[in-house]
């Protein structure tokens, strides 16, 4: 397993899961309850921005780095605050150095009584992943497959959350393994809300993964792009996407302001980034 996350921490992918990402926890917080998020693939957790992995690629300039240079303003502006505020928190001193990945971006919005469980299976990902969160009694870190552990964990103690479901795609069959996973975990924890990753690339695998899902018979999915440039010729991550099952009533509308904001901001061309929300299964129920 070759992948390392620093060479694409803060890249727009990024930026797109994290933002919608803190938009769905900060919903699920408007209830008291307390609530557990699972992180299956998450990384070691904090990146430096300036070390040389992260320079090689420069991909956190075309995502992080722009959006702090150009923020959007309006009502996208506040949506994205939450998230944009983790990411400050990480540089007191100001600029821009340290980039929170999603267990780090969860931490900085847990309320006391919620938990984090995040999962990591390379070693040295993992190692730091626990330095990090020593002692801290609100999150457990398990060097673990996160594949497995998405049946074993399922349904948490407290009923309610999400899990995270970001795999690094350079297996073969890691769509398929996606669907699987998620079909297997909806069936133990049909409640849960479920936020999947997935590479804007191979646009036939795309449509076969969204198809299967929503002939899957889970009842409430959506689906949301953005792409930060037209579509190439040959495969090439042209942007991703995030499948969230149960989402919050509130996150179309808030999606429909946030991602024309963040194709504007980090489109690699001028008004070449497009971005994309449907069901692909059901809708939101009426509000109230
Ligand atoms: C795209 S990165 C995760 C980024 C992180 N979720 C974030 O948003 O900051 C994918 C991570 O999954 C890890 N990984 C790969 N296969 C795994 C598995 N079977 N179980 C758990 N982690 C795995 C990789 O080592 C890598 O750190």
């Amino acid at each position: 397993m070759n992948y390392r996350h620093i060479y694409h921490a803060g890249g727009a992918a990024d930026v797109f899961k994290h933002a919608v990402l803190a938009r769905i926890l900060l919903y699920l917080q408007r209830k008291d309850a307390a609530l557990r998020v699972i992180d299956t693939h998450a990384g070691a957790g904090c990146y430096d921005l300036s070390s040389p992995q992260a320079q090689r690629t420069g991909e956190w300039a075309g995502g992080i780095g722009r959006l702090v240079l150009h923020p959007p303003t309006g009502p996208a502006a506040a949506l994205l605050e939450p998230y944009l505020a983790a990411v400050r928190a990480l540089n007191p001193a100001g600029g821009l150095t340290l980039y929170p990945g999603s267990p780090v971006l969860v931490r900085q919005l847990l309320r006391r009584r919620d938990r984090l469980t995040a999962i990591e299976i390379q070693p040295e990902a993992a190692v730091a992943l626990k330095a990090r969160f020593a002692g801290d009694i609100q999150v457990r870190v398990l060097a673990l497959d996160g594949w497995l552990a998405l049946k074993a964990h399922l349904p948490p103690q407290e009923r309610r959350g999400l899990v995270l479901v970001d795999p690094p795609f350079e297996a073969e069959g890691e769509f398929a393994r996606l669907a699987a996973g998620l079909v297997a975990a909806h069936r133990r924890w049909p409640g849960g809300v479920y936020v999947l990753w997935y590479p804007v690339k191979d646009r036939r695998e795309g449509e076969r993964f969204r198809a299967g899902l929503a002939a899957s018979g889970m009842p409430r999915i959506l689906d949301a792009r953005l792409e930060t440039r037209a579509p190439s010729a040959e495969p090439r991550l042209d942007g991703s996407g995030l499948v969230v099952v149960n989402p919050p009533f509130t996150l179309v509308d808030e999606l429909k302001l946030l991602l024309p904001a963040l194709a504007e901001t980090l489109a690699d061309v001028p008004g070449t980034a497009r971005w994309h929300v449907a069901w692909l299964a059901g809708e939101a129920p009426p509000e109230g």
